[in-house]
């Protein structure tokens, strides 16, 4: 028995980092996934090896509404309904506020803030007619506090919670819970965009993250995509029935206090 049996989920940015932790963990856990993401070969592989019975890659580029009617009526034609999102899909762009430029702060709300919006309103109803589900957002720990050179990403994080707690008090009735991620530091190509570059010496990248992060957090290290997707299991399978509404930190202490080291 899995903790997903007969669950259909659709989860954004599933190509590679915690959407794919996602994707795994939720098929293991007995779900048909709904792998979705801009990079499609990454993405078709990984349907792949998850197995037709399990998993569908479909394209969707999250700020776009008719990819969004295109992936849920590919996952109903192969699944029959859908029952649960992640949104997953996200950018991160570091810049000073006062020298953001106008493009750079569009486009990282577009991705992070509109493309959750458009997965709530496009997936919500279908979960509703499924007889209710799940909705799991990812924001940050930057959607509860400030950090600098982020501001851009900072900004679409906290709207990502304000859509959170709105969508769950008006999703209740219709057996929709819609809670939130808020990750600290995860090792992923966002977080350590040298894992993507051919010509870095991976063992000196790591090192330099993990010196970072033992100062930075109280746990002493990155957290893993794979403890975020064990928390998004969680906000997806009845363990959390009674809980909707909710910011859930994952970062290791780092937002318990400050560090006096
Ligand atoms: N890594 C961290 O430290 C961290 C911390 C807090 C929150 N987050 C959030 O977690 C989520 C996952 O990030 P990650 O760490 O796995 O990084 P990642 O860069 O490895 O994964 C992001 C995924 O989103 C996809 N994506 C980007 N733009 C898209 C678009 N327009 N449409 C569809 N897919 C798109 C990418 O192709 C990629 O597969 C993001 O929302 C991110 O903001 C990450």
């Amino acid at each position: 028995m899995g903790k997903l049996d007969g669950r259909t989920v659709l989860i954004s940015g599933a190509a590679r980092g915690q959407g794919e932790q996602e994707a795994r963990l939720f098929a293991a856990e007995g779900a048909q996934v709904v792998i979705a993401d801009v990079l499609d070969e990454q993405g078709a592989a990984l349907a792949k090896e998850l197995g037709e019975e399990s998993a569908l890659y479909v394209h969707l580029d999250v700020r776009r509404e008719e990819d969004w009617q295109a992936a849920v009526a590919a996952a109903r034609g192969a699944f029959g309904k859908i029952d649960g999102l992640v949104n997953n899909a996200g950018i991160l762009r570091f810049n000073e506020l006062v020298g953001t430029p106008l493009e750079e702060f569009q486009q990282v709300v577009q991705v992070n803030q509109v493309g959750a919006f458009l997965g709530i309103r496009t997936v919500a109803p279908l979960i509703a007619e499924a007889g209710g589900g799940t909705i799991v957002n990812t924001s940050s720990y930057t959607g509860l506090t400030g950090m600098a050179f982020v501001g851009a990403y900072a900004a679409s994080k906290h709207a990502v919670l304000g859509l959170t707690r709105v969508a769950a008090v008006e999703l209740a009735a219709k057996g929709v819970r819609v809670n939130a991620l808020c990750p600290g530091a995860v090792d992923t190509a966002m977080t350590n965009p040298a894992a993507l570059d051919p010509d870095a010496d991976p063992e000196e990248t790591k090192e330099a993250v993990d010196a970072l992060y033992r100062k930075l957090v109280p746990l002493g290290r990155i957290g893993r995509p794979e403890e975020v997707a064990a928390l998004a299991l969680f906000l997806t399978s009845d363990d959390s029935s009674y809980i909707t509404g909710q910011p859930f930190v994952i970062d290791g202490g780092w937002l318990a206090g400050v560090s006096l080291f």
